[in-house]
């Protein structure tokens, strides 16, 4: 459903996107990660034909970016990062309008309106102004206008950034069911893990415009190369202590706190006391994306410095 060829996009100097290959199957609801400036909303912005493309090109539900930007539109739904709602309309007026851009036909948009609104369960406040909402509400109005017209691929860039928890998983439940049940592809970025663990089918890392990653949510916590993760309070160079015991994968150090990537914590955790002398607080869980994200994008990476993040870069390197 949405295809990427050498996809680049460049500001001047800075290449923003760097020759992005991806594919999305139809139905699938892949989340797009990175840090701050990696370049998601700038691929977003080039699939919806909101930016050409300096290099590369993709098709969307089929039809070219650069040479079919019309129908690439009428294809898709967008949700934008920063808030592009009317305020001073209703939620209502808001979809009636919006279908009318989008060329649907006086019945359709009546039926249509307060089937979206449902969706987002706004149907009792249809008829208030978008500034008379909560933050979330607006959220959902904007999921709803990006619904209005039935689009086969939803972009959403960040869709719950600043709502409160049960706001957050509503949302992500309308999103489910959606996709679900309707066929709808969903591009969506965010920075919270537990949104991509809990929406996405597969997910892609980003940085300075490159992906670094791409998977199952499964696949990505296994190519850490360890099922456990010892987190504990320690002042010692554990790298050295833990020098030749095979079970240990990799260790980062986040200022007192320390991480080791092991295999079967339950087995060797004996031996690695015994190594590393004491550890202070130990907890022991199972990989997060969390620990890909910072594993695959780590500040060493981030920073291009030594510093900290000696550890880091070996095991990034280890598994790239
Ligand atoms: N119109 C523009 N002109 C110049 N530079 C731009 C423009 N739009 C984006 N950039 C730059 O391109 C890079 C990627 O930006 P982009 O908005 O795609 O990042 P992002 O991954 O969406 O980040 P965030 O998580 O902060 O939303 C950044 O360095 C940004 O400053
Ligand atoms: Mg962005």
């Amino acid at each position: 459903m949405i295809k990427t060829f050498k996809l680049t996009k460049k500001f001047g100097e800075l290449t923003a996107v760097d020759a992005l290959d991806l594919e999305i199957k139809e139905g699938e609801i892949f989340a797009l990660l990175g840090p701050n400036g990696a370049g998601k909303t700038t691929t977003i912005s080039m699939l919806c034909g909101l930016l050409e493309p300096t290099n590369g090109t993709a098709t969307v539900n089929e039809f070219d970016v650069k040479k079919q930007a019309l129908e690439v539109r009428q294809s898709i739904g967008i949700v934008f990062q920063s808030p592009s709602i009317d305020d001073l309309l209703t939620a209502r007026e808001n979809l009636e309008l919006h279908g009318i851009l989008y060329g649907m036909n006086k019945a359709d948009r009546t039926k249509r309106i307060p089937e979206v609104l449902e969706i987002v369960g706004l149907l009792d406040r249809a008829d208030g102004q978008i500034k008379t909402y909560s933050g979330g509400m607006r959220k959902r109005a904007e999921i709803a206008r990006g619904l209005m017209h039935m689009p086969k691929v939803l972009f959403l860039d960040e869709p719950t950034t600043g709502l409160d928890p049960q706001t957050r998983t509503h949302i992500w439940s309308y999103i489910r069911d959606l996709s679900k049940k309707n066929h709808i592809t969903v591009l969506l970025t965010t920075h919270y893990m537990e949104e991509a663990e809990y929406l996405a089918d597969r997910i892609g890392i980003i940085d300075h415009g490159k992906l670094i990653a791409l998977g199952t949510p499964y696949d990505l916590k296994q190519s850490l190369g360890a099922n456990d993760i010892i987190v504990a309070k320690s002042d010692k160079d554990i790298a050295k202590l833990t020098k030749g015991l095979k079970f240990v994968k990799g260790i980062e150090r986040d200022g007192e706190l320390v991480k080791i990537k092991v295999e079967n914590a339950g087995k060797n955790l004996c031996q690695l006391l015994v190594k590393t002398g004491e550890l202070g607080e130990i907890e022991v869980r199972k990989p997060t994306l969390n620990d890909v994200f910072i594993h695959y994008t780590g500040k060493d990476i981030r920073e291009d410095s030594a510093e900290g993040g000696i550890f880091e870069r070996s095991m990034n390197s280890n598994n790239r």
